[in-house]
């Protein structure tokens, strides 16, 4: 059966709608592009929404039109069945378009031998004024002899930022942030030689039902205008592209932990990972 006029117009709201919210997050990503400085992985990231939302959005809803137009004419039980197949694919388009708004990729900056340990010492002295205007304790435990790390040092400082405010934004009522570093293997597993960087607070937690979701862009929990859910998925992007891999353990009511491990020696990548240890 062909869709009915109700189902119809519903698919062509959905198709608008899909199209609206790429092209506000575009110019949201845009925006905080310029504010906050971010703008390797942003600039990509919004170049593929821009792209995805012109090039596909525009065309879909035409198509739509166009399918809606040739059901109300006269047609034979195959042309139907065709235009039937038709609209199943136009759908199919719009969760496409869902798809690669999740999994966009951010193109490889340039890199050098970064020392993490003063980078994460430079962070934590940028973003002092945050910690001392919530009163937090932070700790430190630094690796002594950390080998330098081939990096690009401006995302990799994003990582731990991004990170930070995550841990400050879930202490609203006061506790401890702590940045461990250490030479470590990736995991028992794997004998891949690296740096791990942990970012442990004492804050709210997270869900275990929202942990596997927390790196899909645009998640949050935070009220509006305040998260826009790219931190996370900014961090597991970069991640990747050095060849790294980060894990969450959280537990409700007692804090977070995030794990980044960076591999010296990044020639196979491995795929980034959330997971859930209570
Ligand atoms: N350390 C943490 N403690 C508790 N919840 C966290 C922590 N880190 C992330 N989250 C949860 O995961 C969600 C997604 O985090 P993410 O950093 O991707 O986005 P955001 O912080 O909401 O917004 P943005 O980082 O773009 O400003 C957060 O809204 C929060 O609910
Ligand atoms: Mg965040």
């Amino acid at each position: 059966m062909l869709m009915s006029y109700l189902e119809r117009k519903e698919a062509e709201t959905r198709v608008a709608q899909v199209t609206r919210e790429l092209v506000e997050r575009n110019e949201e990503l845009w925006r905080l592009q310029k504010e906050k400085g971010q703008v390797e992985p942003l600039v990509a990231l919004g170049r593929v929404t821009g792209m995805i939302a012109h090039e596909l959005g525009t065309p879909l809803n035409t198509m739509l039109g166009h399918s809606q137009f040739l059901g109300e004419e006269e047609l034979t039980e195959g042309g139907r069945r065709r235009l039937k197949t038709i609209q199943k694919q136009i759908q199919r388009m719009v969760n496409t378009v869902q798809y690669y708004l999740s999994r966009t990729r951010i193109s490889q900056p340039a890199r050098s031998q970064v020392n993490v340990n003063e980078l994460v010492l430079e962070t934590l002295e940028l973003l002092k004024p945050v910690f001392e205007q919530h009163e937090l304790e932070v700790n430190t435990t630094l690796a002594e002899s950390l080998a330098p790390l081939p990096a690009n040092r401006g995302s990799l400082q994003r990582v731990l930022i991004n990170l930070l405010n995550n841990a400050v934004d879930a202490l609203k009522d006061g506790g401890t942030v702590t940045i461990t570093t250490r030479a470590a293997a990736e995991s028992p597993e794997t004998s891949k030689e690296g740096v791990v960087i942990e970012v442990t607070d004492t804050g709210a937690g997270i869900p275990p039902e929202m942990l596997p979701e927390v790196f899909d862009l645009f998640l949050t929990t935070k009220e509006s205008g305040k998260g826009t859910g790219l931190g996370l998925a900014v961090c597991q992007e970069i991640v990747k592209s050095h060849g790294g891999t980060i894990q969450i353990t959280s537990k409700l009511g007692e804090g977070t932990c995030v794990r980044v491990f960076l591999p010296i020696d990044d020639t196979v990548a491995q795929p980034a990972s959330a997971e859930v240890r209570e």
